[in-house]
Parts: C-alpha cells; structure tokens; sequence
C-alpha cells in the first residue's frame, strides 16, 4: 500500500476514503509544517495532501535530494507555499483545488465589502459591551454600497464571483485590473493600469494569487492612488498587500476602512490591524464552510488517487 501524508485533520469522510485506498498518516497538529518536516516528509511518504502553511519550498526540496514523494494534491487553490518549479524538477506532480471554493471564497469577500462598509463590526462590539444608548439618527453611520463602483484586482475564477455578487446583487458598476486581457460574463471594463482603476472606485477588492509576481502589489504607492473614501478588501493572501503601508492609509484617512481575510504572517495579525476600528479582520476564512471544505479534500484525495491509478491529475497546476 502506498503511504499517503494528510498534513491536517481534515473532513472525516474523506479521510475514511483515503484510509481504504492507502497507508494513511494524518498529522494531528494544526501547526504547518517546518521546513525539516516537509524535507523529512517527501522522503518519507510516497504522496501527501498538504496545504497552507507547509513549508514546500526549493530548500525543502533540496534537502530531500530525490524524494521517496512523487505527488503533493495541496488542500487549497493558492500553493504559493510549494515551489512549483523545484517540485517538478524533483519530479513530484502537484495539483490544488480550484472551483470548489470559488463561491464560498467570494462571499466572504462580500462579507468584509459589507462589513467594513456598513461598520456592522463596530455596532456588534458595541451592543455586546452594552454601550449601545437606542437608535437615533446619528450614531455608526455607514456608506452605502449599491450602485457605488467596485474595483477588483486579479480576474480569475473569485475575482469574477466577486464581480458577479457586486453587478447582479448591489447593481454596482465593475472595473477590474488583470495581467491579461479578459473577457467576463458580467459587464466589467479592464483598466490597463493599475493606479487609475484604483483611483477610480469606491471599493477594492484583491483577488489575485500570491507568490513572487504579486508581491507587495498594493503598495504606498497603490493606497495613495486610493480615494480617502475607498475601502479595501483583502481576500487573496496577505503578501500581496504592503501591510505597514496599509496600516499607514488607514492611520493618515488614506483610505477610509479595510475589510481582511489574509495576513502577512498568519496567524500573527499586528496590533495596529487589531485595534483600529475601520478594519475588519478574520482569520482567513474564505474556503471555511463544511460543505466547501469537504469538497476540497475529496478533490485533493482525487488527485492522490489519479497519480496511484497513473492517470494524469485532473487538477494538475
Ligand atoms: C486557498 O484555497 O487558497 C485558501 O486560501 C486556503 O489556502
């Protein structure tokens, strides 16, 4: 039987399938995994589903020399924890999880839209510190959302999710920023540049992969681009955003609020992020629903079983 690595418990049901087909190990710790781990991991497992937070990189690859591992099916649809190109040159396959928490990972983009707008986070920790003193016609004062204009960076897959929450739900005109020219279902306009689309709307939200080529892509620069009246939304990975250069907009009215899904170095979250009361921030929830990440570890354990059965990986990157 081939011994297959499941670097977090995940959905019981899936594991129970794994657990027929392989020599299962399921790491009980919610920690990710160390660098040594996942070199001591590809030399020790023939397939391993991992995710978020291993640490795949071209050191631990290297370290591995030629690794027992010849599949990694990450648990997730970013993978910019696994050096995609170190692992093929080490001839380990790798597939993600992609479509499967496209909706639940948009709705949470629309959570913190919402919530950061509304400032329905400040009114919560109000009422629960019975500071609330009865309705009026003053008090947390919001912006409205319909009809404003929304700004999305990065097209693909949750990008135009977001597009289509915002157009068919809110009547909100859509512009985006994308790498390559795009074609959407939903009227959207591409802006070739970056800045003006930002100067542009009255929300951004981020939705582009991380790694190398997006890093610190919304950076001072980016803010200042930004009306004072804009509110940024975050739902890609924390390094795309230039987060001391974001905290400095918020402080200086930049930009009016933040709505935050990912962070720079999870699950430390600074205190300027936390304590200021026009962010909104959660611990990387976009995928956190049962049914979605059920789904993604029956695709993830699909593609281990592909590799076993030597077809190609329907979810190959
Ligand atoms: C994803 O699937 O990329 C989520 O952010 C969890 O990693």
């Amino acid at each position: 039987m081939k011994k297959l690595l499941i670097t977090r418990v995940i959905a019981p049901s899936v594991i129970a399938d794994a657990k027929a087909r392989f020599d299962v190990t399921v790491r009980q710790t919610g920690a990710g995994m160390t660098l040594d781990e996942a070199a001591e991991a590809l030399a020790s497992y023939d397939a391993i589903l991992p995710t978020l937070g291993d640490d795949f990189s071209a050191d631990a690859f290297a370290r591995a020399g030629a690794p027992r591992c010849k599949v990694l099916a990450n648990f997730g649809v970013g993978y910019n924890h696994i050096d995609a190109a170190a692992a093929k040159a080490a001839g380990v396959a790798v597939s993600n999880t992609p479509d499967v928490l496209t909706d639940a990972t948009a709705d949470i983009g629309m959570t913190l839209l919402l919530t950061a707008a509304r400032r329905t986070g400040e009114g919560e920790r109000m009422v629960r510190a019975g500071k609330w003193k009865g309705w009026g016609p003053g008090g947390i004062m919001g912006t409205h959302v319909s009809g404003k204009t929304v700004g999305i960076v990065g097209m693909g897959r949750i990008g135009q999710a977001v597009a289509r929450r915002c157009h068919h739900g809110f009547g909100m005109p859509v512009l985006f920023y994308n790498r390559s020219p795009k074609t959407v279902d939903v009227p959207a306009r591409q802006v070739a540049d970056l800045a003006e689309m930002l100067g542009a709307v009255d929300f951004v939200v981020v939705t582009v992969p991380g790694g190398a080529q997006t890093r610190n892509l919304i950076d001072a620069a980016a803010f200042r681009a930004m009306k004072p009246s804009a509110i940024f939304v975050n739902i890609a990975r924390g390094e795309v955003v230039d987060e001391a250069a974001l905290i400095e907009a918020l402080r200086s009215g930049q930009i009016a609020a933040a709505g935050l899904d990912v962070f720079v170095n999870e699950p430390d979250v600074p205190l300027a992020l936390r304590e200021m009361e026009n962010t909104v921030v959660v611990p990387h929830l976009g995928s956190a629903t049962a049914e979605t990440r059920e789904a993604m570890g029956r695709m993830a354990l699909d593609n281990v079983i592909a590799w076993a059965e030597g077809r190609p990986l329907p979810q190959a990157v």
